[in-house]
């Protein structure tokens, strides 16, 4: 009988033996077989020295020696792959791992910073359904019934007559509450709009908004500019200015939209507000006493303001992120960076 075989065979019953008694066991002994200066590799050394006649036996050994190796390591393995510790190293008295933290999206944030702003000043809030009808999204808030806003390009419809849709703006909230409260009224209705509109880095087919209200005695042109920039001036700093714009809402005479001064230039113009100073961030105006008599509140008695805003584009504003789809697709990079009290 070839020496060699001799050897292998005493090899084989040790491997067949061997029992380790931790993971760190199995590598030693997977490195004394078959690492590179380890026993296999010293077999197939001496297997160059084996007369050609004997070649064929041994080496059909060999190879049987060095599957049987690599099964035992894979087996010892297995049975150490889930203790990696053995149950004395592990200290107990160690702190777990901490859980880490979420964070607000920006939208919630600015949101929630938009109400704490008004509840200061006596906002409620009030919320609305966001599948409506044609009444509380266009005919209480005095949209003529060819108005270019009913159109399909621009709303989602659910079903045709009676229209069902999904709202278009958060003004449908105003409705609802002047139909339900008694003068006074001084309420924000945050919440989602819906348009029928090609996404790009402008325009969002799902956005929010805050709308606002506020009915009672006397209120007047004066009381709505000084709200807004009371807002203004608490959302982005004291430094910031506002300029109101004539405009046009079917539910509101006289209509205006605001600007404040540009917080990237300062008001001396640059790309952002596009040489202009200003960048536009809500429509207002008086509630029309069209609005007031068909939700039932005397136009005679009282009158009201309305404002309505984008929350994305007050955070473009806030955080200069220009393209509004970072704010629907969810990439963690882009969430983690908000850290918010709000
Ligand atoms: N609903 C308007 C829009 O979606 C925004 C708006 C403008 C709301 C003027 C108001 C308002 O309450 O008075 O564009």
């Amino acid at each position: 009988m070839p020496v060699m075989l001799d050897a292998i065979d005493r090899i084989e019953d040790e491997v067949k033996e061997y029992h380790a008694g931790s993971a760190q066991e199995v590598e030693q002994f997977r490195i004394r077989f078959l690492g590179k200066k380890g026993v296999l590799a010293e077999l197939f050394r001496e297997f160059r020295e084996v007369p050609t006649d004997q070649k064929k036996e041994v080496g059909q050994r060999i190879n049987e020696l060095k599957h049987l190796i690599s099964s035992r390591v894979d087996e010892m393995l297995a049975v150490f792959s889930t203790e990696t510790e053995s149950e004395e190293s592990r200290d107990l008295t160690l702190p777990g791992p901490t859980l880490p933290a979420g964070a607000r999206h920006p939208v919630s944030i600015v949101r929630n910073h938009i109400i704490e702003i008004f509840s200061r000043q006596g906002f409620t809030v009030s919320e609305g359904p966001e599948i409506e009808d044609d009444w509380h999204v266009f005919s209480a808030l005095n949209f003529p019934p060819d108005h270019p806003a009913r159109d399909m390009q621009d709303t989602f419809f659910i079903s045709r007559a009676p229209d069902i849709l999904l709202r278009t703006h958060t003004s449908s909230v105003q409705v609802r509450v002047m139909e339900k409260q008694k003068p006074p009224i001084r309420t924000i209705s945050p919440g989602r709009v819906f348009r029928n509109e090609a996404i790009s880095a402008r325009a969002h087919c799902i956005f929010h908004q805050v709308e606002g209200l506020f009915i009672d005695e006397d209120v007047s042109f004066a009381d709505l500019k000084q709200i807004l920039l009371y807002f203004v001036n608490e959302m982005f700093g004291r430094d910031v200015s506002v300029r109101l714009r004539p405009s046009y809402f079917p539910f509101t005479e006289p209509s205006a939209e605001m600007d404040i001064s540009c917080r990237i230039c300062g008001g001396k113009g640059c790309n952002v507000c596009k040489y202009t100073g200003w960048l536009e961030i809500l429509g207002c105006g008086m509630v029309d006493p069209n609005v007031l008599s068909s939700t039932g509140i005397d136009p005679r008695k009282y009158t009201g303001y309305a404002f309505g805003m984008g929350i994305e584009r007050v955070a473009m504003l806030k955080y200069q992120v220009r393209d509004l789809r970072l704010y629907f697709e969810n990439d963690v990079r882009f969430l983690e960076q908000f850290r918010a009290a709000y």
